[in-house]
Formats: C-alpha cells, structure tokens, sequence
C-alpha cells in the first residue's frame, strides 16, 4: 500500500506553485516520520489524480524530491522514501547513519568467538586455551629467516612483484608433490593458492552455495566453516560427529529430506575433536556424492598433526571432481604466514579462482616465493616430525590434568590429532557463565555451542594445548575446575540458612 493522503489543503491559484506546494507537504511527512524510509509513494498518475493536478506537476514534484534526497525512484517499481532522508542526515553529527545505511548486520556466536580467541591472549595473566596455533618459540624462524635472505638474493625486486593470481608456480608445485603423497591433488594445475585455509573455506563457499541451499557441516565442527557457510545466506545443517567421523547414516536422513549442496567435514585430525573419520564411513559418502551430486569440502589443516592412528590418503583422491580439499601451513609453521591453498578440478575450480581474484589479486607474493624456497628443502618435514612430540607431550598432560582435576564432571575422547580436546560435561551448564568466570579465574576456552549449527543440547568446551607446557596446563585446568565449581554453586541459588 503506498502513501495516500487528502490533498484538500493544497491552494489553488496561490504565488506558491503547485509543484512547490506537494513538495512541501511529502517533506514535512518525512521529516515527520508520517512517512518512514523505504515507505512507497504514489505513482505519478495516482498523485495527479489524488491532488488534482496534471500529470507533469507530479512528475516535477517527484524529481524535486529526488534531487533534494527524500526520495528515490526505480524504473518499475516506483518511487521511495530514502533510509536517511535530509533532515535526519543533517542532524546526524557522528557515525549512527552508517546503521540506516548498512546492510542489517547479523551477529554470529562462532564470529563473536572467533573474535575472542585472538583478544583472550593478549592477557597476559590469562592462560588461553582457547587458540588452535603452534607455539611461537617452536616455529622455524631461523631457517625462514635463511630462506627469505636467500630468495631476496636469488630474484632481488622480482621477489615483491605481482604473480599469477593463482599462486607462484614454484609454490604450485610444491604444493602438488605433496598433493600426490597424501593424495590430495596430482597436478600443480589443481591448486589455487589463498591467504590460509580460512580464506580457501570462504571462496568454496562463495563459489559452491547460493542463499536458501542446503549445506551439511560436522556438529560440532571449526567455527569459521560455520561462519562462512552462514555467510552465504545458506540453510546450514548439522550433522553428529563420533569416533568414526561423521555419522553418514544421520547424513542420509538429511538426504532423504534436502537437496544438499554441499558437505563440509574433515577427514583426519578434526578440529575440535581429533578424530578421523573411518574407511567405512568414507567410501560411503562418495558413493552419496556421486549419487546425489553434491560437493564434498574437505578440510585437512590438521591432518598432517597427528600423534597416533593411520595417516590414511586424503579424501579427494577418492573422488577428485566431488571433492574440494582445502589446507595451509599455518598448523604446522604458523598462522601469520596466511598461506594457504585449493585443490580443486573443473567449473567449481575455476570459479574459485576467479573469485580469488577479485578479493585479493593474490596472496603475498614474498610469503609464496618464501614458502616455496622453504618447501623445496624438505625442512617442513623435518620440522613437523621435530615439534610432534611436544605437541603430543602438552596433549597428554591436558588429558591427565582433565583426568585429575574434573574427573567427576567431564568426558572426553583422546584426540588422534591436532590442538585441542573436546570435553563435555555429564551435566549441562550455562556455558556462557561458564566462560565469564573462567576468564574470571584467568583461564580461556571455547564454549561449544560456538562450534554447532543448531543449539546443542550438552554443554562442551573446547581446549587447546600447543601454545602451553604440561604445568601452565594443569594450573589452566586447576582455574577452569574452579570456574565450574563457582558456576554449579551460582545454579543451584544461594544457600537459605535453616533455624
Ligand atoms: C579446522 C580449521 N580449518 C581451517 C582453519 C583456518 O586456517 P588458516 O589459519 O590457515 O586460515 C582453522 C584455523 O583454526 C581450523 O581450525
């Protein structure tokens, strides 16, 4: 219904115009608030027959408005009143238009989360267990340090100039040696190079997912694969994780019900729980894909972070044109680097790289050359099996301190892989006060329910352990069982004396 009002006041045959006289009138509506943004006016035709004028007093009415900023008109639609009309503009001093004018914002817990992992170290009395990176102090840094020398010798400017937009093909191919190992990719034509893992997770997203589609992720699974599939304005789904993986059996109830566009899951080492998905429950759900036609998005950052079990070949070997295998270095050097990567084949890789294109241009060209000159030595290996054994050293401490200090409150299965464990409580508690008194107490995790698509109905948390030795562990733990006792004491209400 558009605006309708008795134009019986208008006067005829005074000094001021028509035209001026209907303008006035719509202005004094909007700075009124009579007639809100994005209300519709009449058409033109309906004006001049409402007010009784001809047809071009309307017109002209409306351009004036226009240029004036009240309004704006879309050929087909019709004319509307602006977000922001002038006078609420003009008293506007600080940023609050930016709000009238932004797209509606939509708060995220795991974004809300994901922020707070990368705030809660910067305390430094705070023990942070809620961040999956390496340990600093174990990173290769003289070795990188040697290695950016030596390409800065070897290309001098060349180092710092643009490159393929797809990656360096130095990197590619380093990259692809790797790919035909573990049986991610064959051929450096596969990979698209990205600024991380997280950055190869949006552009899949964005390439694979239209607003409405129904996507599957892991329940629970890493945070930011939940915030880039929301992102897409896709109806995201979660699916249980056990021992073995996702269940494909709950997978399939899914199927029966949705068409489903797109699984994300990985594979091996996951992130929160560090478990691998079993050899059963894989071939299964290439068969699904095939059957069903939907993409598979397999995660492998942590996969090469494995402490026990079988390093079994990557998924997309299994079925290369279903599955789009994403993975970085920032497990196994470090995150700051951002240097991830795609492996991909046909349409659904070429759109990525085009999207790659037009968010970036491309990842630093230095940290390729770099990394690529770091590759080709054989020193990441040499590194990772170096620093495995301090990372499985903190896992194991974490596990016997949890052990120790919450036996009667927690679960929890040990993880195969990668930074974190995964620990439910036998009984449910409001993980968000959980979380304030445990940074309360000067200990940092990650509530579950920032990990699931849908509500959880247990409460989990999640802690990570590379960034601390076995004692700062289990005096982080000592402060979250603290935390849990204080919430439990809260819960049950104050004690009423007795007399
Ligand atoms: C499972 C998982 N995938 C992807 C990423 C993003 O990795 P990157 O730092 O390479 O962007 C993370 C980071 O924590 C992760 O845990």
């Amino acid at each position: 219904m558009s605006y309708n009002r008795d134009w019986q006041d208008l006067e005829r045959g005074a000094q001021t115009s028509l035209t001026e006289q209907i303008v006035d009138r719509f202005r004094v509506a909007i700075d009124g608030g009579e007639l809100g943004p994005g209300e519709k006016l009449p058409t033109t035709r309906a004006l001049a027959e409402q007010a009784g004028v001809n047809h071009l007093t309307a017109v002209r009415a409306y351009r004036r408005l226009a240029e004036e900023g009240y309004v704006s008109a879309t050929v087909g639609r019709g004319t509307f009143v602006r977000t922001v009309p002038p006078a609420a503009a003009a008293a506007s001093t600080g940023t609050e238009w930016q709000n009238a004018v932004l797209p509606p914002d939509r708060p995220s817990y795991p974004n809300e989360m994901l922020a707070q992992s990368f705030r809660l170290p910067e305390d430094p009395e705070l023990i942070s267990l809620a961040t999956g990176w390496p340990d600093p102090r174990l990173y290769p840094a003289q070795a990188l340090k040697r290695t950016t020398a030596r390409v800065f010798e070897e290309l001098g400017g060349e180092a710092l100039s643009y490159v393929n937009p797809e990656g360096s093909a130095a990197l590619r191919e380093q990259v692809a040696i790797r790919g035909r190992e573990s049986g991610f990719a064959t051929s450096a034509e596969e990979i698209v190079v990205t600024s991380g893992a997280y950055q190869a997770i949006d552009l899949v997203c964005r390439a694979i997912v239209s607003p409405g589609d129904v996507v599957v992720v892991e329940s629970p699974t890493f945070m930011g694969m939940l915030s880039s599939l929301q992102a897409t304005g896709a109806r995201v789904i979660g699916v249980p994780v056990d021992g073995e993986g996702l269940d494909v059996a709950a997978l399939e109830r899914v199927l029966a019900r949705h068409e489903v566009k797109l699984v994300a899951l990985q594979t091996a080492c996951a992130n929160p729980t560090g478990q691998d998905m079993s050899p059963a429950r894989r071939e299964r759900l290439v068969e699904l894909a095939r059957e069903r036609s939907f993409f598979v998005l397999e995660d492998g950052v942590y996969a090469t972070v494995r402490f026990e079990g079988e390093d079994r070949a990557r998924l997309r070997g299994a079925a290369p044109s279903h599955v789009v295998y994403v993975d970085s270095l920032s497990k196994t050097i470090g995150g700051g680097l951002r240097l991830g990567w795609v492996a991909a084949s046909g349409p659904v890789r070429r759109r990525i790289a085009t999207l790659k294109m037009s968010s970036d241009m491309h990842t630093s060209s230095l940290v390729q050359h770099v990394a690529a000159a770091y590759l080709a030595q054989d020193a990441h290996e040499r590194h990772l099996a170096g620093t495995l054994p301090v990372y499985r050293e903190r896992r194991d401490a974490l596990l016997d301190s949890l052990a120790r200090r919450l036996e009667d409150e927690v679960t929890f299965v040990r993880p195969l892989g990668g930074h974190h464990v995964w620990v439910r409580f036998a009984t449910p508690l409001d993980e968000r006060a959980l979380f304030a008194e445990a940074v309360r107490q000067g200990v940092g995790f990650l509530p579950g329910g920032a990990m699931t698509a849908e509500r959880p109905d247990e409460t989990a948390v999640r802690l990570s352990f590379p960034l601390w030795e076995p004692e700062r562990l289990d005096e982080a733990v000592r402060r979250l069982a603290a935390a849990v006792r204080a919430v439990r004491r809260l819960e049950r209400g104050p004690l009423v004396a007795v007399s």
